[in-house]
């Protein structure tokens, strides 16, 4: 059983991965990036050509395939049977496709009894998603829920994609950004909300450093009330 398990949700590019992973190593935890793995199940189900919406395809999807996630410098690196998806499952095709899987009932359950499972052989965590804090982690240790304005989370999506995708313009990239918090909003499983006890930062106006530090912070004094 982990002795510490911080969970991270928010909306899309509130800096939960990036934030998340830097906690992870200020406080020796190893670290989850749960969106990968519904991009991974995404990618997967696009490159079988499954439809979508087949329910039981998507979870033989899921129990078929080998996924294995690593953490590497800067990303999460994604092979589905041993075959590098790292940078696939980012494309825009694949994020606007992982709705179907986010809100397929039977596969979300696998995912989170994975997620759990991979919890249950470390003894820290910090996790990152849309469900951790409500869900995957109920009793997590401490629950942060990340926001930022949409308009911010637009310029740091088209940030990190430096190069890449660049036809689309600062407009679009909010608007689809916009569009899957509305999904992930609206789903009746596992949604995106901020659990009853999860501490609300908004990072519109502060760097990563900032996020990070506050955050560890906040954890330091947790550990220290609980003991
Ligand atoms: O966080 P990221 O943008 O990589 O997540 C991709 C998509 O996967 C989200 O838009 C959401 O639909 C889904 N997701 C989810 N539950 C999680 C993590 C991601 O439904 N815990």
């Amino acid at each position: 059983m982990s002795d510490l398990i911080v969970t991270i949700d928010g909306p899309a590019a509130s800096g939960k991965s990036t934030v998340a992973r830097l906690l992870a190593d200020k406080l020796d935890a190893s670290f989850l990036d749960t969106g990968a793995m519904y991009r991974a199940v995404t990618l997967a189900a696009m490159q079988a050509g499954v439809d979508l919406n087949d329910q039981r395809k998507l979870l033989e999807i899921v129990q078929k395939c080998k996924f294995q996630f690593s953490a590497e410098a800067g990303k999460t690196a994604v092979c589905i049977d041993n075959t590098d998806v790292t940078e696939q499952i980012r494309d825009p095709e694949v994020t606007s496709n992982a709705r179907y899987i986010a809100g397929e009932p039977t596969v979300r359950a696998e995912l989170v009894r994975m997620q759990r499972q991979f919890a249950a052989a470390r003894q820290k965590i910090v996790t990152e998603g849309r469900d951790q804090g409500t869900v995957a982690f109920a009793d997590a240790d401490v629950k942060f829920f990340l926001t930022a304005d949409a308009g911010e989370r637009a310029r740091r999506r088209q940030a990190d994609l430096g190069g890449k995708d660049n036809d689309q313009s600062l407009e679009q990239i909010q608007k689809a950004i916009e569009e899957r918090d509305r999904s992930d909003e609206s789903r009746a499983v596992g949604p995106l909300k901020p659990a009853d006890d999860a501490i609300v930062v908004d990072t519109t106006d502060l760097s990563i450093d900032q996020v990070v530090e506050k955050l560890l912070a906040l954890v330091k004094e947790r550990c220290s009330q609980s003991k």
